[in-house]
């Protein structure tokens, strides 16, 4: 009886499912179990009064011993199961909190226009953020002596080469790569050597169009200008355009845009003036053109550069420049992670 109770010490010991301690009962106390064979196998007739009686109150202590024994067991790999099963789903657990990003309004912005100008069958084309100054300044007619050549104003490279200050940079190097007739646009960062205050940054994004095809004038330049706008502000809206000087372009605009809180009535956002200056654009200058190896007997075409930080200031009514760049989750947050 001793040696049968470390067996099945043992053997419990060595069952941790419910359904191999349900094996061990049988063996042990099934029909032909061990502790069962036992008790039936013994014949009491043979025995005194007291043997009898201790062998039988042996006997009971062993089943007491091995129903127990079992009892735990059983209990022992059942919680041990249930804790198993809890750590894969427990339904009663708050949910966790699965935070999304969101897009930064400049990137909301370019997407947007991409999106836009893409439908208007422009492509949407790669460009550099190192440049030579060939394409940076001379291919689009600003010359040797332009002011916009200073040194505080670009910030050049030790290789001679500069960080383009415009998106303009990349038009010759569209037609050359491409050919005409042309319909893209250019989206990047620009860099300039300023002096950052509140309205002013050294680090800018803007997104250039270039259209050269026969017979474009500037009612072309008008319609893709409101189609854009419109589109972008879901309305109709009112442009006009002012002289502007650009060297790359001959005429050159300002494209003001009639102010969407006012509706041209004047208010403090429009400075009063129910207009807000949104797009230079012009007709490409034909030394451009011929830059780019444009046939300008045949050919003529509209650029525009287009700020984003201004029209994501006035697409999502963002008050301060600033807070585009503070890194400040409460205001990255508001925007959407999806267009
Ligand atoms: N490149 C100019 C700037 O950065 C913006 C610009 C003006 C682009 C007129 C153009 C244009 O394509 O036609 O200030």
């Amino acid at each position: 009886m001793q040696k049968i109770k470390e067996q099945i010490s043992q053997d419990l010991a060595a069952a941790k499912t419910p359904d191999a301690v349900e094996q061990v009962r049988i063996a042990y106390l099934g029909r032909k179990g061990i502790v069962t064979t036992l008790a039936k196998d013994t014949d009491f007739s043979k025995m005194t009064p007291e043997e009898k009686k201790s062998f039988g109150a042996r006997l009971n202590d062993l089943k007491t011993f091995v129903e127990e024994s079992i009892a735990q067991a059983k209990e022992t790999a059942m919680s041990a199961g249930a804790v198993k099963k809890s750590t894969g789903l427990d339904l009663t657990l708050p949910g966790s909190d699965r935070r999304l990003g969101s897009l930064h309004p400049i990137s909301l912005i370019q997407m947007e226009l991409e999106t836009i100008f893409q439908g208007m069958g422009f492509m949407v084309v790669p460009s550099l953020e190192c440049e030579l100054e060939y394409y940076n300044f001379d291919a689009v007619n600003i010359p040797a002596d332009h002011p916009a050549r200073e040194m505080q104003d670009t910030y050049w490279m030790t290789n001679g080469m500069l960080m383009r200050t415009h998106t303009s940079a990349n038009q010759v190097r569209c037609m050359e790569r491409f050919g005409v007739p042309l319909k893209a646009i250019f989206p990047g960062r620009c860099f300039r050597n300023e002096a950052q205050d509140p309205s002013h940054e050294n680090t800018f994004y803007q997104c250039e169009g270039l259209m050269v095809d026969e017979n474009i004038s500037v009612a072309n330049l008008i319609a893709v200008m409101k189609t854009l706008l419109s589109e972008l502000f879901h309305r109709d809206v009112t442009v006009r355009l002012r002289p502007g000087f650009f060297p790359f372009v001959e005429p050159g605009f300002e494209l003001d845009l009639q102010c969407l809180f006012c509706s041209g009535g004047g208010c403090t956002t429009c400075h009063g003036t129910g207009w807000m200056e949104l797009i230079p654009c012009g007709l490409v200058h034909p030394n451009v053109l011929k830059c780019g190896g444009v046939d300008t007997s045949k050919y003529s075409g509209f650029a525009f550069g287009i700020g984003l930080t201004r029209l994501a200031m006035m697409k999502y009514g963002i008050p301060d420049i600033r807070l585009l760049n503070a890194s400040d989750v409460r205001f990255n947050e508001q925007f959407p992670v999806f267009l």
